[in-house]
């Protein structure tokens, strides 16, 4: 294929997008896919809102460069089930170069009804997950030409919120691991983390934790979806940042 400054700029890049069902999976998906990836849209239990995903990927590419949009499932507090995650995608896009971990839980913990298993089950959502498909997907990437990890970490991973510690220390372990990954397959992969604010409210509605986010940015006001995905898109084009947290948060970490 020919490229001219028309041709968009993930053209031949193969990316996988974890809970790519719905909100912000959904929007870094639509996003990586507008500019030519290739996506494969992973989902746990929401095969619907995947499928969705995956329609809408189809639809909005007006000539499809050769991109294609896959389907691809699996828990990912299992293991195998991240190590097949890599092997499925690499094999129905013919490659991995764009590694997006979005999956996460977000659980409501107050003291009272905290639990040891309420730790043990973000941390294998949020962060043992992150490991393991950074692992596998960056051995096949320096295997090949390289590629890109974005982790989408939280602000709560900077400063722990009191009614949600497991859910904080699974996102603080998030940036961690980007930036023991950014060293660990450096030269020829690089991973970055974003750090969102108060994007959109939780799936039951907004929480005080959001309200309160939201008060204490300096923009006053809730982002979006697409604020993420093209921080997404910022990072995976952005040859020479490695190891970086970029807050997207309205000015929320600097208060
Ligand atoms: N929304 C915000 O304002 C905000 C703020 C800060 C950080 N974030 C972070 O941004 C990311 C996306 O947030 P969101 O609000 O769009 O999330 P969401 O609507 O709660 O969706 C979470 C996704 O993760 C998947 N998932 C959860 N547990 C999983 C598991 N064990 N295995 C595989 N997939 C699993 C779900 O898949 P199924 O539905 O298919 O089961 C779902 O697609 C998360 O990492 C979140 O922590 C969000």
């Amino acid at each position: 294929m020919t490229r001219d400054s028309s041709t968009p700029p993930l053209v031949g890049r193969k990316a996988l997008v974890t809970g790519g069902s719905r909100r912000l999976g959904r929007a870094i998906a639509l996003c990586l896919g507008s500019a030519g990836a290739s996506v494969a849209v992973h989902y746990r239990s929401d095969r619907d809102g995947a499928e969705e995903t995956v329609a809408l990927l189809e639809e909005s590419r007006e000539s499809n460069w050769g991109a294609v949009a896959s389907l691809c499932d699996g828990d990912l507090t299992d293991e195998v089930a991240c190590e097949r995650l890599i092997e499925v995608t690499h094999e129905s896009l013919g490659g991995i170069d764009i590694l997006i971990n979005n999956a996460a839980i977000f659980e409501r913990t107050p003291l009272d009804a905290m639990t040891v298993a309420d730790f043990d089950l973000h941390m294998a959502a949020n962060a043992r997950s992150v490991y393991a498909l950074s692992l596998h997907a960056g051995r096949v990437m320096r295997a090949g030409d390289g590629g890109a990890i974005v982790n989408i970490a939280d602000v709560a991973g900077h400063s722990p919120w009191p009614g949600y510690v497991p859910y904080s220390a699974s996102k603080a372990a998030v940036i961690n691991l980007t930036k023991g990954f950014a060293k660990a397959l450096a030269p020829t992969v690089r991973a970055n983390c974003i750090a969102p604010g108060a994007m959109l409210p939780p799936a039951g509605g907004a929480d005080d934790q959001g309200e309160k986010a939201v008060a204490a940015s300096l923009l006053k006001r809730w982002g979006s979806a697409e604020d993420i995905a093209h921080a997404a898109l910022f990072l995976v084009r952005a040859e020479y940042l490695t190891g970086v947290v970029l807050n997207v948060d309205g000015g929320r970490s600097l208060v």
